[in-house]
């Protein structure tokens, strides 16, 4: 079996917020999850269900409140801070509102630009060099280096993103939400290009988006999130769904409705402590549901569920 290039292991975040009366958010909760080299695993799952924050601790933006990432078989959060920068060279994010990640005051080459100068891997010809690759390979022209992000479409910021994001030879992305805020068309654009970029450079990602169509399309795995919990994951899972969630998503597309009017952002901290996250909300419910369902294989997919166990 190839081993896992990004594996994280009982992931578990905390958020406190609020001054006075500290408020526990637990937005990732017990997580196992692996990407293996050249993979595509979709994370789906509705608003708050701790997708971002999820992708953030395997790229150590985030600090796990407790569990483990490893990086090609090394433990990242028993690292110095020192290697830990050298690694993430290799680890990249490609987040949902692209514009937030480009410096507006700069120009698009020196935004680019700035990981190579950052980790000091060029000289200025040499830059020049790398960046003019960079955008040949993302299908930006010459002409949009000297322009600023505001003189962008949402389109041509994105490339801008992935060509920045793709500067230091990286084998890990988070894309999280990438096409979210752009036009129908564009978004198969750059949906295409991402695929076309994970052949010719050997990429494996972690594709979040809520939109099922999306996943389907670019996932060789899926794994459906609900509450901070991976709940169902393994191939071809839109076809049969196992866990009753994942069931209701399934349900929703193919009567049309987003999956958002379910009516409610399942907000982490509301759910039960000790059964399963989604006993409330579950038309197959039982007693056995009030203590929490194990993590099982069934038919060569993972699934959260008494039904099953
Ligand atoms: N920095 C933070 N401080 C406090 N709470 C946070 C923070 N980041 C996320 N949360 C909370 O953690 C939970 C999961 O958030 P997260 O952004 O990971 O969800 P998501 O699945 O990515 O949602 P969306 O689809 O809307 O992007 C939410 O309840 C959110 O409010
Ligand atoms: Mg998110």
């Amino acid at each position: 079996m190839i081993d896992a290039l990004v594996r994280g292991v009982q992931l578990r975040k905390i958020f406190e917020s609020g001054l006075v009366s500290k408020r526990r958010i637990v937005a990732v909760e017990g997580v196992d999850i692996e990407i293996k080299s050249g993979e595509t695993l979709a994370l789906v799952g509705e608003s708050g269900s701790g997708k971002s924050t999820l992708g953030r601790l395997l790229l150590l933006l985030e600090k796990p409140t407790s569990g483990e990432v490893y990086f090609d078989g090394k433990n990242l959060t028993e690292m110095k801070p020192k290697d830990v920068r050298i690694i993430r060279q290799k680890m990249q994010l490609i987040p949902q509102h692209p514009e937030g990640s480009l410096d507006p005051r700069w120009k698009i080459y020196d935004s680019i630009a700035e990981p190579l100068r950052i980790h000091r891997l060029t000289g200025r010809n040499e830059e020049r060099e790398v960046v003019y690759r960079l955008i040949d390979t993302v299908g930006l022209q010459e002409e949009h280096l000297s322009r600023h992000p505001h003189e962008l479409s949402g389109g041509e910021l994105q490339r801008a993103v992935i060509a920045r994001a793709i500067a230091l030879n990286p084998k890990f992305i988070v894309c999280d939400e990438p096409t979210s805020m752009l036009d129908v068309s564009v978004q198969a654009s750059i949906i295409k290009l991402l695929m076309e970029l994970q052949q010719k450079l050997e990429l494996s990602y972690l594709f979040i988006t809520h939109d099922l169509e999306v996943a389907n399309a670019v996932a060789h795995r899926m794994a459906v999130m609900y509450a901070g919990q991976i709940v169902e994951e393994g191939r071809r899972i839109l076809d049969e769904p196992l866990h009753p969630y994942t069931r209701m998503l399934v349900e929703s597309l193919n009567t049309n409705t987003a999956s958002t009017e379910f009516g409610r952002d399942v907000g982490a901290e509301k759910v039960e402590k000790t059964g399963c996250k989604f006993y409330h909300l579950c038309p197959e419910r039982t007693k056995k549901c009030l203590k929490s369902p194990e993590m099982i294989r069934v038919n060569g997919r993972k699934v959260k569920c008494h039904l099953y166990q």
